[in-house]
């Protein structure tokens, strides 16, 4: 599994506290990464102990971790729709949050995200966008006053070199995502590949969220804004809990 950012210690404190708001009887978004990991893994640990939920995952490997766990699933056709219990809440990482300082020390804030860092922020935005609650783990490295890290666009194969050129045109330089052991590409689990998008700071997440959403050939970008209930940051002595 793709692992970034601070202390393994940190991200378990922040999923083990997100995986302590699930109640009996919830539907539960298992999210992807290093620190949604160690969410579901807590979430196990609670069935094992006689909790009663189902989860819907959104990649192969939060799906794999999910069943190794004990965790019973849903698709998410199963879970939303007429007729289907809903998902009551999402627990998911972060590549970066919009809050309010940084460090240690800083006041969490529930601003905008980004995700992506494992490419599966397609299926992630479906399943914390349906969610009831949408819980975010974090470490302090990924909290920052303004969002400026590279934007993991989802794109088609074929429309690759026109959604780049689209990327340049809204002052971003994209770069395809490489897979570290395969020659070539990433490959996304939907069959896509991934452009990061450098853009700088991004002083208006919705309005670049917009351009890139409406971008023939973008099939999801990793900006998730006016998504998160709750932003749960795992230090090296606690959590910190921002709510909206
Ligand atoms: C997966 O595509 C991402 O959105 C992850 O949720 C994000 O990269 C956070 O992962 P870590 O918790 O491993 O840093």
């Amino acid at each position: 599994m793709k692992t970034s950012g601070g202390s393994d210690a940190a991200k378990r404190r922040a999923g083990e506290s997100a995986a302590e708001a699930v109640s009996d009887g919830d539907v539960v978004g298992l999210g992807t990464g290093s620190t949604a990991a160690h969410a579901i893994r807590r979430l196990g640990d609670r069935v094992d102990s006689g909790l009663d939920v189902r989860g819907v995952a959104t990649s192969f490997a939060s799906r794999e971790l999910a069943g190794d766990c004990g965790i019973p699933l849903l698709d998410l056709d199963e879970a939303v729709g007429p007729g289907a219990p809903g998902i009551d809440v999402a627990i998911d990482g972060a590549d970066q949050v919009a809050a309010g300082g940084e460090g240690d020390e800083a006041e969490p804030g529930v601003g905008p995200l980004i995700k992506g860092g494992g490419a599966a922020h397609a299926r992630e935005k479906l399943v914390d966008a349906a969610a009831d609650r949408f819980l975010v783990v974090v470490d302090p490295s990924k909290e920052a006053p303004v969002l400026d890290r590279s934007v993991p666009v989802e794109v088609l194969p074929a429309g690759r070199s026109a959604v780049a050129e689209a990327v340049r045109a809204a002052g971003g330089e994209p770069t395809l995502r490489r897979a570290e052991r395969k020659d070539g590409p990433v490959v996304t689990d939907n069959g896509n590949l991934v452009l990061d998008c450098a853009f700088g700071e991004i002083d208006d997440p919705d309005a670049l969220a917009t351009t890139l959403a409406t971008t023939p050939g973008a099939v999801e970008h990793g900006i998730f804004v006016g998504l998160a209930d709750e932003v749960h940051v795992g230090t090296e002595t606690g959590v910190r809990v921002a709510r909206r």
